[in-house]
């Protein structure tokens, strides 16, 4: 039966099955990494992309020490962020993770901290990449 699943359905959908959890070398100049804390609970997320020439992010990938909903949260963002331009990440906001997983009030700076993350990387590859000599991609 094709029923509409719930809303807590997919947080836990995303918790037990995190997607791309991983890290990449933050050295890498097609890099960006964010990490970043909430201070509400101590909460830690580290969320890194890779970004072609184009300025388009290729794969998105997080590492979470925090609650179910931060997970979730993180692995639904790197999955959303795919794809999209660094100006279409930067747009993301904390209200389209949170809806999308329906998290309740006390959850909503879980997907906060989803939303500095990609705010933090997107700023890190755009200095790393000012900084750059040249804008060779890194040799294979
Ligand atoms: Fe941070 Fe949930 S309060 S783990
Ligand atoms: Fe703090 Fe989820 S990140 S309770």
């Amino acid at each position: 039966v094709a029923s509409k699943r719930s809303y807590h359905e997919k947080v836990i959908d995303h918790y037990e099955n995190p997607r791309n959890v991983g890290s990449f070398n933050k050295k890498d100049l097609d890099v960006g990494t964010g990490l970043v804390g909430a201070p509400a609970c101590g909460d830690v997320m580290k969320l890194q992309i890779k970004v072609d020439d184009n300025g388009v992010i290729q794969q998105a990938v997080f590492k979470t020490f925090g609650c179910g909903s931060a997970i979730a949260s993180s692995s639904f963002a790197t999955e959303l962020i795919r794809g999209m331009t660094l100006d279409q990440a930067a747009q993301v906001t904390n209200k389209t993770i949170s809806q999308e997983l329906a998290l309740p009030p006390v959850k909503l700076h879980c997907s906060m901290l989803a939303e500095d993350a990609i705010t933090s990387a997107i700023k890190d590859y755009r200095s790393k990449r000012s900084k750059a000599p040249s804008m060779q991609p890194p040799a294979a």
